[in-house]
């Protein structure tokens, strides 16, 4: 694990490739069409998802309780799935409707079978499965202000080979961006300049106090107006980066999920309001796709140093906030397992970088 220089949290806690009492998202909705199932793997269980009969997702666990094929394999009515090996069926709460092998006067209970049922839940264009013990004590699904799935307009997901961890951090590092991001279109190595951002604890996480965008990012001159940006880190593994610009709001949710210990998605959802910005959305897919390749590349790369294990290092300020994200990590795994309330370790703070 990551060493920290100020204090040694348990090990027990830190050791937890992921923590499980919290919402994560799984797929924009817009992958999960009617009458289709879709699995996946996710916190390293088997999942099969789909919209019931009223549109709603549900994901259920992807193994049939009678032989063990998943259930993905089977048929979807839009209303029940029938598995593939001997026909049982079963509807979106888990329930088995059908046994076909079963004769007139065989009595079988059949409520005795059911496949486990994850909370499952779509918000703002995106839906988010529920791991833990008791979806009721779950801090809430976080959401982006000002917005509503309607403005959601670009949603893409890739696949980071590499744990959690590594990807938060890299979600959240301030200093990679003139090395990793280098393009005409973005940053360029002169541009690095020292800056000074207010930091301060918010709910599970911290956040960059709105202020105005970095003039160095090319990308938000096209705003128009004078863009303030507010960026929100939040367990398990969110970034919501608020931008407003005059009357209109531009959000980017980034959303890491880990599929098992070293393999993670990212999902990158943009949403904004202004209408001239939709005209320009083919344009811009392809550059997201780029940013987030540039992303997933360097940590492809970075596996192969950590393959050794190596001692790493955090330094300060700029990597204040990875160090935060773990303390987080660990303050809720301990907070959970004692039963008592989450108790932010974040104090404001100025940190200050070049980049
Ligand atoms: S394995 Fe699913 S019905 Fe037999
Ligand atoms: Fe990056």
């Amino acid at each position: 694990m990551m060493p920290d220089t100020e204090s040694s949290p348990a090990a027990a806690a830190a050791d937890q490739p992921f923590l499980r009492e919290l919402w994560y998202l799984v797929l924009p909705g817009s992958k999960l069409p009617a009458r289709r199932l879709v699995a996946k793997t996710v916190l390293g269980e088997p999942l099969v998802l789909g919209r019931g009969p009223d549109g709603q997702p549900f994901a259920l666990r992807d193994i049939c309780p009678h032989r063990g094929i998943p259930l993905s394999c089977g048929r979807f009515d839009g209303r029940e799935i029938e598995c593939a090996y001997h026909g049982w069926r079963f509807d979106a709460e888990g329930r088995c409707t059908a046994i076909p092998s079963l004769v007139e006067d065989q009595a079988f209970d059949l409520g005795r079978v059911k496949v486990a049922r994850y909370p499952c839940r779509e918000v703002q264009g995106n839906v988010w499965v529920f791991f833990g013990r008791d979806p009721d004590q779950a801090p809430p699904i976080p959401e982006v202000a000002d917005v509503g799935a309607g403005d959601l307009k670009i949603a893409e997901s890739m696949l980071f080979h590499g744990p959690l961890d590594h990807a938060v951090v890299g979600l959240m590092d301030p200093a990679h961006g003139p090395f990793v991001h280098r393009a005409w279109w973005w940053r360029s190595k002169a541009s690095i300049h020292a800056k000074a951002k207010q930091f301060a604890p918010s709910p599970l996480g911290f956040t960059m106090v709105r202020h105005r965008a970095s003039s160095n990012s090319r990308a938000y001159r096209l705003l128009g107006g004078v863009p303030e940006t507010e960026i929100v880190f939040r367990l398990p593994s969110i970034r919501i980066e608020h931008v407003r610009a005059g009357r209109h709001v531009l959000c980017g949710l980034t959303a890491v999920t880990p599929l098992g210990p070293r393999e993670t998605e990212l999902h990158h959802i943009i949403y904004w309001t202004m209408p001239w910005l939709t005209l320009l959305r083919p344009v811009l897919r392809p550059f997201v796709r780029t940013f987030l390749g540039q992303d997933r590349d360097i940590m492809a790369k970075q596996q192969v140093g950590l393959a050794h294990d190596p001692t790493l290092l955090l330094i300060d300020d700029a990597d204040r906030p990875a160090k935060w994200y773990y303390r987080l990590k660990n303050e809720y795994a301990r907070a959970t397992a004692a039963g008592r309330p989450f108790e932010n370790p974040v104090k404001p703070r100025l940190l200050r970088w070049r980049s």
